[in-house]
């Protein structure tokens, strides 16, 4: 999906190439979400137009990976030598949603083809552009691609010249307020422009952005003042602009009706932002990333601010400004932290892997220990979720728990629904975002919806999220990354702490999810006597599974040659489950389709009569989950019906199980057996792995398999 990137350097000597350079491993580092284009903008000579000196800017874009756009750069004879003590440069990883990947369609995009006064990168859609486009059209504006974004860009010079004609020169987050109030949909945006030499504006709505900030000096606070507008003076600005919008004021002229930023209000310079005074409370030298992802800023610092929605941050001269694009609401915070990431460079780098899905295959030992790691008290069988306790009492009286996810996340949920059930005794459901949302689900004050997802970023949840939370319920988010939209803005949650997840297949994200969700129905009822034995089995069981998934990790080489000499050249698989082995049919079914391109399906077992045994013959492949819990004898029954059909299946079972005799099974991939509610967690690994060398062996590229984004962050 795509990614954003800005760097701004003020009192610290950086040439060109330097800041190219720059960008460019920012843009690497955002890679691992899928994007098809790439391309930067940094400033250029200066040069005259008419009596003033201008600084040009240079632009490269193109079709392809980052390092496509790093020839690109060097094939463009790009001077790499001038050198700038100040600098704001802006890049962007695009995945295409209006127009095909094709150079005029990559971003930056600029305000006019003659001096580009303005370039603007964005992530998100832009809802009402066809109506901006249709407006700005009418006004002259000339445009160079199909793409949403570059209406703002257009906006942004539309606005500038308008206020300059009623003799005012605009702020620059003066100038991005009046561009959001006409912008409909969701942003991740930066915009720089060479009327605002080594300033530039970032500002969200729906999608993510944060500022990280290095510098040698002790930061004065650490947090960042809100810059709030006067609300009597925003509304009477509105009013007196019909505020209403453009496309409102369609059939006013616009130079009459347009009211530009009040006098009194640009050049807000004089508030200086405390975090960036030195002890003499003079400005110090300081370097800024803009970025829409936490992994492109960590190797150059850990000190991050997470932008809300609406806010506007506004760096220039070596200082950082938050203003908000909407009135103050009353309890609304009057700052914004600068936290310090917990997350290390080395954590999202391959190590001895090939490619990231394989390592995060293998990381699944220490990444469900650390989502267990000093909350489960294995001694005492007591669970602790910090972010949870105090909301317990408000879910256990809850008439209903909604999960609500997508994929794989999905998967998770279906995968403990049952668990959940009969530990808590409240009625679960499970829902696919996006589904919930077009049927505009009924939703009550005494849900608790939860939401699950590994980026905290997915478009569909978030929406589902917004949903729930309009109509009152209780939501909590189980959530990967930190500082995400949706671990923001649910009431409560768990972080699943499986670390960084780049491969786009969600591999160590689900175990993480499983254990943090058993985890959470453990905690629900952990005040229940007549629980308690269940509990203890359960606890006992989660202790043992990270040494469990060591050992299925051992099938590697086994599965290797499964794929090598069997499975290579089919186009179909079936994955056969019932219980708690239907989630891991399907999850499996997912992962072999999105990174092997294979078709593949998840049956439950118990339908298999009902329809997909026409199928069944001598050729089909077939795995089939049959490790042991109260359903085994029922998929032992379907295991029959399709030997009886000369199918063959490979079957995931328990060790030493003499599952069936020899000659009727292709092979079996033996697991440990575990708790009847973990086994999901022993058996999922070995289709993880399947699916990963099948897509080895057909020469994909794993981590970014086609059409397909780490962070589905449009609807
Ligand atoms: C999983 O392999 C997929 N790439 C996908 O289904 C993913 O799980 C889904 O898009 C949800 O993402 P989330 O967990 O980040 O919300």
């Amino acid at each position: 999906m795509c990614g954003i990137f800005g760097y701004v350097n003020f009192l610290v000597d950086k040439s060109r190439g330097e800041i190219i350079d720059n960008l460019i491993e920012g843009l690497q580092r955002l890679e691992y979400r899928g994007y098809d284009s790439a391309g930067l903008a940094v400033d250029g000579k200066l040069i005259k137009d008419g009596d003033e000196e201008i600084m040009n800017n240079i632009i490269v874009k193109t079709p392809g990976k980052v390092k496509v756009l790093k020839q690109k750069v060097i094939d463009d004879k790009i001077n790499r030598t001038d050198i700038f003590d100040n600098h704001a440069g802006i890049a962007h990883t695009r995945w295409a949603t209006h127009g095909q990947p094709k150079e005029e369609n990559c971003h930056p995009h600029r305000s006019d083809s003659t001096k580009g006064e303005f370039i603007v990168v964005h992530n998100g859609i832009i809802t009402n552009f066809s109506a901006l486009r249709k407006y700005l059209l009418s006004k002259g504006h000339i445009f160079e691609s199909e793409t949403d974004t570059e209406c703002i860009a257009k906006l942004f010079k539309h606005f500038y010249d308008l206020n300059l004609k009623a003799g005012v020169s605009p702020d620059l987050n003066e100038l991005t307020k009046q561009v959001l109030h006409e912008l409909e949909g969701s942003y991740g945006l930066l915009v720089k422009s060479y009327h605002y030499p080594g300033e530039v504006c970032g500002t969200r709505k729906g999608s993510p952005l944060l500022v990280g900030v290095k510098t040698d000096k002790k930061l004065k606070v650490d947090f960042v003042d809100v810059e709030f507008e006067n609300n009597a003076a925003q509304q009477q600005q509105q009013q007196a602009n019909g505020h209403s919008s453009l496309l409102n004021n369609h059939s006013t002229s616009l130079d009459s009706g347009f009211i530009p930023v009040a006098p009194g209000e640009q050049n807000l310079r004089t508030s200086q932002s405390r975090a960036f005074l030195s002890e003499d409370d003079l400005p110090m030298p300081v370097e800024f990333f803009l970025s829409s992802d936490p992994a492109s800023v960590i190797q150059h610092t850990k000190k991050v601010l997470f932008l809300e929605d609406d806010d506007i941050a506004h760096i220039y001269d070596g200082e950082l400004h938050i203003h908000r694009a909407s009135t103050k609401s009353a309890g609304e915070s009057t700052v914004r932290p600068i936290q310090t990431l917990e997350m290390e460079l080395n954590e999202i780098m391959k190590g001895p892997y090939k490619h990231f899905m394989q390592k995060e295959i293998f990381e699944q030992p220490d990444s469900t220990f650390n989502t267990m790691r000093g909350r489960i008290d294995f001694e005492n069988s007591i669970v602790t979720l910090g972010g949870l306790k105090a909301f317990l009492p408000t879910i256990r009286r809850c008439r209903r728990i909604i999960m609500i996810a997508c994929g794989t996340s999905y998967h998770s949920c279906l995968a403990t629904r049952s668990i959940f059930e009969e530990l808590t005794e409240i009625p679960v459901s499970v829902e696919l975002a996006s589904d919930f949302l077009d049927r505009r689900s009924p939703v009550f004050r005494d849900d608790t919806c939860v939401f699950v997802s590994q980026s905290g970023e997915t478009a569909d949840s978030i929406l589902a999220l917004q949903y729930c939370l309009e109509r009152g319920a209780l939501t909590v988010g189980i959530v990967n990354s930190v500082g995400s939209s949706m671990s923001r803005q649910t009431h409560c949650g768990v972080h699943i702490n499986a670390g960084p997840e780049i491969g786009v297949a969600s591999t160590k994200a689900y175990t993480s999810q499983y254990i943090a969700l058993v985890m959470f129905a453990l905690s629900l009822s952990n005040d229940s006597i007549s629980k308690t034995k269940r509990h203890e089995e359960i606890i006992k069981g989660l202790q043992k599974i990270p040494e469990q998934i060591k050992k299925v990790l051992n099938l590697e080489t086994k599965i290797k040659k499964l794929c090598n000499d069997d499975l290579n050249d089919q186009k179909s698989l079936l994955l056969l489950g019932r219980g708690y082995q239907f989630a891991t049919a399907l999850e499996g079914a997912l992962k072999i389709k999105e990174i092997s391109y294979m078709h593949s399906e998840g049956v439950l077992a118990g339908e298999l009569k009902h329809g997909v045994l026409a199928l069944v013959d001598d050729k089909l492949p077939i795995i089939a989950f049959a490790t042991r819990d109260s359903l085994f004898p029922k998929t032992m029954s379907a295991i029959e019906q399709v030997t009886a059909r000369d199918g063959r299946p490979i079957v995931i079972c328990n060790e030493g199980d003499a599952i069936i005799s020899n000659d009727k099974v292709h092979l079996t991939l033996e697991v440990p057996q575990t708790v009847d509610c973990l086994q999901g967690l022993l058996n999922v690994i070995p289709v993880q792995l399947i699916s990963y060398w099948l897509a080895v062996n057909r020469g994909i590229d794993v981590d970014f398999p086609r059409n397909l984004a780490k962070s589905v962050t449009v609807e």
